[in-house]
């Protein structure tokens, strides 16, 4: 990540910093906010517009993902076929938020528009495993079959 940060060019243009974030965030999984100074030095743009714009995008995150990361699908098809409180159930079973990474660093969690499982929902993923039809329930059976 060091080395990536180092090999910034001197100056970096406005129109470049999203294709920058993006490739940093394919890179590391995150952005990082060594890397958000590295970019306001470069492009004299101050640090606090630049995470700013980030987080104006729904898809950078700002801490590594966990060992499990779990994608949880808010889509209408799933959200009509989910109990009430689902997702806030997964969120008290992580201890953690959307975009959110655990204390203990364990689990991430990132909520998404649709998982293409529409008429298996709801539906989760944790590290790419699916996991259909999930009730309430279920939730605490799959996340304590995890190996930690
Ligand atoms: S709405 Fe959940 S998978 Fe499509």
């Amino acid at each position: 990540m060091e080395k990536y940060i180092s090999k910034l060019p001197d100056k970096v243009y406005k129109h470049e910093l999203l294709s920058y974030l993006q490739e940093f965030q394919d890179m590391f999984g995150y952005i990082d906010l060594n890397f958000i100074e590295a970019l306001s030095r470069n492009s004299s743009i101050p640090s606090g517009k630049i995470f700013g714009v980030a987080s104006f995008y729904n898809q950078f995150r700002f801490k590594p993902k966990g060992k499990y990361h779990v994608q949880v699908c808010e889509g209408s098809s799933c959200h009509v076929n989910a109990e009430i409180g689902f997702i806030d159930e997964i969120k008290k079973t992580l201890k953690t938020d959307e975009k959110d990474t655990s204390n203990d660093g364990l689990y991430s969690l990132e909520i998404i528009p649709c998982m293409g499982a529409c008429s298996q929902g709801p539906v989760i993923s944790i590290n790419g495993k699916f996991y259909t039809k999930v009730t309430k329930e279920d939730i605490k059976i799959i996340f304590s079959n995890l190996d930690l």
